[in-house]
């Protein structure tokens, strides 16, 4: 990911997600040395992630594919990518958290390795100013 991929980025987040990250979001992730990515269909954008690897833990912040082209597996080839990626930088383990109403990533999560170990209570903004669970899940790598 680019400073010029952000428009089409912001765009599929606000289409993507009830309390998208905003355009600062993703630019500091870029400016802070986040492994921020854009996968693409010959030269078309239809995902993108961002992950954060810190000695030997990886974290993903964001997974999203755009709404046309999901459930085509560019998820699953996405997050695959990601964990050799981590893999590559010392990672010996990859964590994430998602909202237990977050029925299709926590196939994704689960049919890719993902198991769950605990839960943050409230983590997570929610509808009319309520707060959601996080479950965190975790794949060594
Ligand atoms: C979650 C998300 C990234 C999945 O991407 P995708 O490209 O559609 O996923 P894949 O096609 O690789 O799916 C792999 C498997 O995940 C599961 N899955 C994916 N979407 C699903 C859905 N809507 N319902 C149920 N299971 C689903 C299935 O097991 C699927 O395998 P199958 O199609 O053979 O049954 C996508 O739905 C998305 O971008 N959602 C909005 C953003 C988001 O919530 N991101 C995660 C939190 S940051």
């Amino acid at each position: 990911m680019t400073d010029e991929d952000l428009s089409w980025v912001v765009e599929n987040e606000r289409e993507l997600h009830a309390f998208p990250w905003s355009e600062g979001n993703f630019a500091d992730s870029l400016r802070a040395g986040y492994n921020c990515w854009v996968m693409r269909d010959e030269a078309e954008p239809v995902a993108y992630a961002v992950m954060l690897t810190v000695i030997d833990e990886a974290h993903l912040l964001n997974i999203s594919v755009a709404r046309t082209v999901q459930r085509r597996g560019i998820g699953g080839k996405l997050l695959e990518y990601l964990s050799s990626e981590a893999q590559r930088a010392g990672a010996i383990q990859f964590f994430l958290e998602v909202r237990p109403s977050n029925t299709a990533a926590l196939a994704l999560y689960e049919r890719h390795g993902f198991v769950a170990i605990g839960r943050r209570k409230g983590y997570y903004p929610a509808a009319d100013g309520r707060r959601e669970d996080a479950i965190v899940m975790r794949r060594e790598l």
